[in-house]
């Protein structure tokens, strides 16, 4: 991949310079779903699915960049005002304003980029954008962070100039990653832990719906409003005050049922409530080496998140459904924001063919739309290369 990319570094800049090698993987949940803006629990992975790129550090403050993907040439000047232009750039441009604020920068880069990750599917390609870039411009403009600022000067990214309101699960994700585990974190406290993941002959197999998504952001957000509405009335009903959905368990919960004004806020915050102590169980069956009730916590938040949450879809359901009939299958669920994207299922290595196949061929008959399948392994957050890689 990065010979490709020098030679067509080459081909669009018209030099080869001494390049910066970067790559930033996107990731996928394994349960903890509209948790982590609710100060709750996520259990994400980092995964080889990937972005990748080449820069060469300019002497001014101009930014060039090709995108292999959509090949197309852009260019801004850090010194200038940046603007949103609801394309490809605004990642680049929302880490850069953010970087800004910590320091003026300086140095600009000539970059080109190839990713192998899919765009607009659950997958968080776009905190993956953000990473590989919020490093690259920090590393050559002598800006020191770790991993923590870095996930986190990437939310605010795409909080303030993307105007998704995220957690901060996926930038955190690709950032801390690390090979063969999974990262177990409390987002209240930004404490984390690595768990390493051992299969035992299973696999996790991501299902891309591909529908395209839509009005998905404007859902998202609405969601988290309904989830604040929801902290109102629990503090309007009882004199113990809590500032997110982390601070009430399902009992307490329960127990207002009757006086919750708003049915859907109430059903918001018992799919948190309950999702929450689903990450913690799936957590401590992992490490128990305990699949088969990893698998049953998934299936759970599946239905929460299509019940009660209302994020779920009818691909999604379909891929679930009909992942669920195959042999070897222990657990399934969407995965990410939802209203399409991926679901994430747990199978046994023997049966991961037949599953292709035959949830391929039905979802393909119920919806007219080809999904595709990922098999994929934990890998390290974004990170500058000493070397490049193949
Ligand atoms: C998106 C957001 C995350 C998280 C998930 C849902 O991926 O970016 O912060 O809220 O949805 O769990």
């Amino acid at each position: 991949m990065y010979k490709l990319l020098i030679n067509k570094f080459n081909a669009v800049f018209g030099y080869t310079g001494e390049f910066i090698y970067l790559r930033s993987p996107g990731r996928v949940n394994l349960i903890g779903e509209h948790t982590d803006y609710n100060d709750g629990f996520v259990f994400p992975v980092a995964i080889n699915l990937e972005i990748k790129g080449i820069a060469a550090k300019r002497d001014d403050s101009k930014v060039r960049v090709f995108s292999l993907d959509y090949n197309e040439l852009k260019e801004f000047d850090l010194k200038e005002p940046v603007k949103k232009e609801n394309n490809w750039t605004d990642y680049i441009k929302g880490v850069v304003s953010e970087l800004n604020k910590i320091k003026p920068l300086n140095f600009g880069a000539d970059i080109i980029y190839k990713s192998n990750l899919p765009v607009s599917s659950g997958l968080s390609s776009s905190a993956a954008f953000e990473l590989i870039n919020s490093i690259l411009f920090a590393s050559i403009n002598n800006i020191k962070m770790n991993k923590k600022e870095f996930a986190l000067l990437c939310q605010r990214a795409e909080n303030n100039f993307i105007g998704v309101k995220c957690g901060i699960m996926d930038q955190f994700a690709v950032s801390v990653g690390e090979k063969n585990s999974a990262i177990f974190l409390d987002t209240k406290t930004l404490e984390h832990k690595i768990v390493p993941l051992n299969m035992e002959n299973h696999s996790f197999i991501i299902s891309n719906t591909n529908k395209p998504r839509e009005l998905s952001d404007s859902a998202y957000n609405e969601r988290r409003g309904e989830c604040e509405k929801a902290v109102e009335i629990i503090n309007g009903l009882q004199p113990k005050k809590i500032k997110s959905l982390r601070d009430i368990d399902n009992k307490t919960l329960n127990s207002l049922e009757n006086d919750f004004t708003d049915r859907i806020a109430f059903k918001r915050a018992k799919h948190v409530v309950e999702e929450n102590r689903r990450v913690l169980d799936a957590v401590d069956s992992l490490v128990k080496n305990d699949l088969a009730k990893f698998g049953k916590l998934m299936i759970l938040s599946h239905e929460s998140l299509k019940n009660l949450y209302d994020v779920s879809c009818f691909e999604l359901d379909i891929l679930v459904d009909e992942a669920l009939k195959i042999k070897g299958v222990s657990g399934s669920r969407m995965t990410g924001a939802g209203f399409g994207g991926c679901t994430i299922s747990l199978i046994h290595n023997n049966y991961i063919d037949e599953f292709i196949d035959t949830v391929g061929k039905k979802y393909e008959e119920k919806t007219s739309l080809t999904p595709d399948f990922y098999i994929t392994v934990p890998v390290n957050g974004a990170e500058i290369l000493n070397k490049p890689e193949e």
